[in-house]
């Protein structure tokens, strides 16, 4: 087998963002597109040789082709071995798992996470390093700079490799394993977890639990975990089958795009317990019986149960939440004596705290939680963690949360997006901001007063480096927030993203429906940065 050294022209378009490269499939499949970003990355890394590479992606369109590609790639540019999951399927925390049990070298996850797919849809493909996690901005930035400058991509000349079968084969002088995605992701979960009290839960039956993969990858590993390995009926989990365009859904676990899910658990024989994952599984939301667990208090009841699952019956080292995320976390952090880290929005700064010792649960308000077993958030683990708490506790999903709110006070949340504004408008709204945010300190708004307000930014503890203007945070003296923010994964115009949080310790006063509660703070929101002035739109696209 010979390798080819294709000659190519640069594609100006491929600078990967926090979550990889995210295009339309079209523009994925113009020729030489996919491989000249696969040999930007290769050629942005050093004393890969020989060594081993994971390869998986979230099963959406294009999935296939893609790892074909790669995998012809990986062995002209020298790599040794490549894992890769049956039928090309990984989820993104099982990647990071696989990465860090077989000492890989780094991994290329094939995914745009939520974004709809199919033909017409997204594709999505991101470097991992050996830790399990995202490539850090050195490393996107230098793929980046390979991609503006290519000439040349090599290729071995070779068939196709057979992905539905698990097998050994060799490609040129590397070797391909092909293995099954879910065992070492499900030894790790067991790892973690009280599987035994899990399965009794699920095997009673005045218990019942619905898991939506909303026809992506989490379906075979949910299947397998809870279904065959845990005992739960069969049926339990819904639309398991990956699908190439996700059976034409929105696979975003939220209270939108989980319609199905979210009406059976409000409905009269509601399940007692709820869940959905994204596209590539690292996203949950967690429903009780009529009971929607915010994502900032699903963090903070983790926290303040933790020690009840095995794997982390050791105590928590750190908290670590994005600064858009609510409070909650806080206030257990300050109860267990450790740290809360506030970081900026996205996954990646969460890496090095893990790696460093200096946090253990980390998580995000955009249904986002996780730990230091992996280097990506993880929709599966955070729904056996839930499992792991209900069953030990015997309590319903909802009168946890309460419980919770007696003891820590309740942080009422929510986020309001305005999606699709025009770029010129969403930054006039933001510059705005900077310049009347000096002025706010002391200023009285109905009840609440000023305490500061700042544009947020963030020096990591761990390697010094500093990212500033991460979002505009205006904090009341009695402990209430709005933060304004624009989306950096947003793929048309802008998106306004507004997070309200309102601190309410009486628990008389905890039972109120959020929007309600907020209903002051939403104002005030308006009436700080105009967003009704600016944007011409008299209210938020989703309200989550
Ligand atoms: C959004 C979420 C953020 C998350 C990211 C990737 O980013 O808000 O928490 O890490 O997606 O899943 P945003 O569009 O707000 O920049
Ligand atoms: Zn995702």
């Amino acid at each position: 087998m010979s390798v080819l050294h294709i000659l190519t022209e640069p594609f100006p378009d491929q600078k990967p963002g926090t979550s990889g490269l995210r295009k339309k499939v079209t523009i994925f499949q113009q020729p030489h597109y996919l491989a000249n970003f696969v040999q930007s990355i290769f050629d942005s890394l050093q004393g890969f040789e020989g060594q081993t590479l994971v390869v998986g992606g979230d099963g959406r369109y294009y999935n296939r082709e893609a790892i074909q590609i790669i995998l012809k790639m990986a062995a002209a540019n020298g790599f040794g071995r490549v894992l890769v999951g049956r039928d090309g399927i990984l989820s993104t925390p099982a990647a990071s798992c696989v990465i860090r049990k077989h000492g890989a070298f780094g991994g290329i996850i094939l995914s745009a996470s939520h974004n709809p797919a199919g033909p017409k849809g997204d594709f999505g493909i991101k470097y991992n390093i050996g830790n399990g996690g995202p490539a850090p901005e050195t490393v996107t930035g230098a793929i980046h700079e390979h991609s503006l400058r290519i000439r040349e991509y090599r290729v071995l000349d070779a068939a196709d490799i057979d992905l539905t079968r698990e097998a050994i084969h060799s490609l040129g002088g590397m070797q391909v394993e092909v293995f099954d995605p879910v065992t070492d992701y499900a030894a790790l979960m067991e790892s973690l977890f009280d599987f035994e009290a899990i399965g009794s839960l699920l095997r009673s039956r005045d218990f019942r639990m619905r898991f939506d993969a909303m026809h992506a990858v989490n379906g075979p590993y949910a299947r397998a975990i809870l279904e065959q390995r845990l005992g739960a009926p069969a049926g339990t989990v819904m639309n398991a089958q990956p699908l190439e365009d996700f059976g034409g859904g929105h696979p975003d676990p939220n209270l939108t795009y989980a319609d199905t899910l979210v009406r059976e658990m409000y409905s009269e024989d509601a399940p007692r317990f709820g869940a959905a994952s994204d596209g590539d599984g690292d996203r949950n939301m967690i429903l009780g019986d009529h009971f929607f667990v915010t994502p900032s208090d699903s963090l903070a009841v983790l926290a303040a149960n933790a020690t009840l699952v095995p794997g982390y019956r050791q105590g928590l080292k750190g908290i670590a939440r994005s600064m858009p995320t609510s409070q909650a976390a806080d206030r257990v952090a300050a109860a267990l004596g450790i740290t809360c880290h506030e970081t900026p929005t996205g996954w990646k700064f969460f890496g090095n705290l893990l790696d460093a010792g200096l946090a253990t649960l980390c998580g995000e308000e955009s249904f986002g939680t996780g730990s230091d077993h992996v280097r990506e958030k993880d929709g599966l683990w955070t729904v056996l963690f839930w499992l792991n708490l209900l069953a030990v506790r015997q309590q319903s999903v909802a009168d946890i949360v309460r419980d919770h709110w007696a003891r820590y006070g309740r942080n009422y949340y929510s986020r309001h997006d305005y999606e699709g504004l025009d770029l010129t408008s969403a930054d006039a709204l933001m510059s705005a901001l900077r310049t009347t945010m000096a002025s706010l300190p002391d200023k009285v708004f109905g009840d609440y007063r000023v305490k500061y307000s700042d544009d947020f930014q963030y020096t990591d503890p761990v390697d010094g480096s500093l990212s500033t203007g991460q979002g505009i945070r205006i904090a009341f003296t009695d402990g209430s927030r709005i933060v304004y923010r624009l989306s950096g994964t947003g793929t048309e115009g802008a998106t306004l993203r507004v997070y309200i949080e309102r601190y309410e310790a009486l628990p008389e006063h905890q039972q109120q429906d959020a929007q309600d509660a907020l209903a002051d703070l939403i104002r005030i929101a308006d009436e700080i940065a105009g967003i009704r002035r600016h944007t011409g739109r008299e209210r938020p696209t989703v309200i989550t």
